[in-house]
């Protein structure tokens, strides 16, 4: 396993739409493995693949530190209510803003052997689901920010939120 470099914010590799995972070679594994060690390295709650430079549909997102979760090919199915809060993304360092997500997911994706799987979060993880899943289509956080980014101090590592 590595970590990979983290692009960031003005990488055109951030805002092209990414392909399908067909199936999973042993190159995929490694790049699996490699951004799960680069969030946490990163202390992110979540990692989509173009955010180290490959356009595919992959995910992986761990809200607590306890509950890794590889999302391939993830797909959105049902959403409801509504949340407002503070939002960050590893690619865009320093920053944080508010954005309004559902405050309820559910989802489908397959996991890393290729086996399908739904998914319901709510609060957190339906954001970070939400957030991570916009990245493959090309999509940053930014664009959904409610006022003005702002800076993000340090101290504030234990809040809640963190990174994706
Ligand atoms: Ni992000």
């Amino acid at each position: 396993m590595a970590i990979r470099n983290i692009r960031e914010i003005g990488d055109t590799v951030l805002n092209k739409p990414c392909k399908e995972v067909k199936e999973i070679t042993p190159r995929t594994r490694e790049l699996i493995n490699d951004m799960i060690e680069t969030m946490y390295a990163a202390n992110g709650v979540g990692l989509a693949a173009p955010q180290v430079g490959v356009l595919k549909r992959i995910v992986v997102i761990d809200c607590t530190g306890e509950d890794l979760m590889v999302m391939i090919n993830p797909r959105i199915i049902e959403t409801s209510g509504e949340q407002t809060g503070g939002e960050g993304c590893l690619s865009v360092p320093g920053k944080s803003g508010i954005v309004t997500r559902p405050n309820y997911v559910k989802a489908v994706a397959y996991d890393e052997n290729m086996q399908l799987y739904e998914v319901e979060g709510t609060e957190l993880l339906a954001r970070a689901i939400c957030h991570e899943l916009d990245h493959l289509d090309g999509h940053l956080y930014v664009e959904k920010v409610e006022g003005d980014l702002m800076d993000v101090r340090d101290e504030d590592d234990d809040d809640d939120w963190d990174e994706e």
